[in-house]
Parts: structure tokens; sequence; C-alpha cells
């Protein structure tokens, strides 16, 4: 599916829920395998589906170990519906983030070290999870894709983004 980038009017309008009986069509299921696999030939590790031009509430998270975090957990990609951020740690993190629909550009976002959340799994159960670390910050970035906003929202300073080849040279740590 084509990528929306940043200048896209979808990518500020708060997304709208789905609803249960709609998750267990066929068309649904087509939705969740397309955007999963945009995300993954994308190379991301993380998509939110305002970004592929669709409304509804709906995001996958998909940790792999990195550099920066050689410890991340490696995932399947986990599907999430209508998430809710029920608590959050008082302690924010600093690193830096890249997003598909802001094309290569990277940005230093605080972000908090753990969240509690809530949403719909692929089943349609009603899950609560707490994550924490890399993979708290890649909710919380794709959290923001469906409430409006992006990492650009979050800067607190010009010094704060760098060129995506620039960052990869000089690997800042935070
Ligand atoms: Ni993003």
């Amino acid at each position: 599916m084509k990528i929306a980038l940043i200048g896209e009017p979808i990518l500020r309008i708060p997304a709208v829920s789905v609803n249960v009986e709609d998750m267990l069509t066929d068309n649904f299921c087509s939705f969740i395998h397309a955007l999963k696999s945009t995300m993954l030939e994308s190379n991301g590790i993380g998509i939110a589906a305002p970004q592929v031009f669709d409304p509804r509430a709906i995001m996958i998270i998909a940790s792999r170990p990195n550099e920066r975090y050689p410890d991340a957990p490696n995932m399947e990609p986990l599907v999430l519906i209508n998430p809710k951020v029920i608590a959050s740690s008082e302690e924010k993190c600093a690193d830096w983030e890249g997003c598909l629909s802001v094309p290569n550009l990277r940005g230093k976002v605080k972000r908090h070290q753990w969240i509690e959340i809530e949403y719909l799994a692929e089943n349609g159960d009603i899950t609560k999870r707490l994550i924490e670390g890399f993979v708290a910050r890649i909710f919380q970035h794709e959290y923001d894709h469906l409430i409006g906003k992006t990492w650009l929202d979050h800067i607190e300073s010009t010094d704060d983004i760098m060129a995506d080849s620039v960052w990869r040279q000089m690997k800042p740590l935070n």
C-alpha cells in the first residue's frame, strides 16, 4: 500500500475506533495482512493505519534487536486495535526515531520508559499489557499516528533533527 508522507491531511486526523463486528470480516483480515506486508517491505518496525490512508485505530509493532537495543525482543508483528494508554512512567528517555511518513530524517524524542496499554487483539480479545523500553517507544510512536501526531510534534530543539544518513554515520548516543 502507498505510504502517506508528512503534509498529507490523513496524518493529522484522529483515528476512528474499529467496531468489533467489523473485525470478523474477510475485508478486515486482508487489510491487516496488507498493513503487515507494507511494514515489512518498508523495513519498518511499526506502522499505523493512517500511514496507509486508512482512518481506523489500528497499529502494528514489531520490535527486533538492533545496534542501539541489542536486547530488544524479536517480536512477531503484534496487531493492536483501538489501543489506549492506561498508565505510564513518570520517567522519560530521549532517543532517536525515524518514521516511514517522514523519510530521510531522524528526531530525538522523549518517551515514557514504560506504559500500560489496553487494546483489542486480532481475535477481538481485550488485552492488557505492560511494555517498556524500545517496545514502549515503538508503541508511543505508532500511537501518535492515531491521534494525528508524528515525532516532529515532540521536537524540543532543531538540534534534535538529523538527516538519516548523517545519523547513521555519527550514531549519536542520545
Ligand atoms: Ni511513524
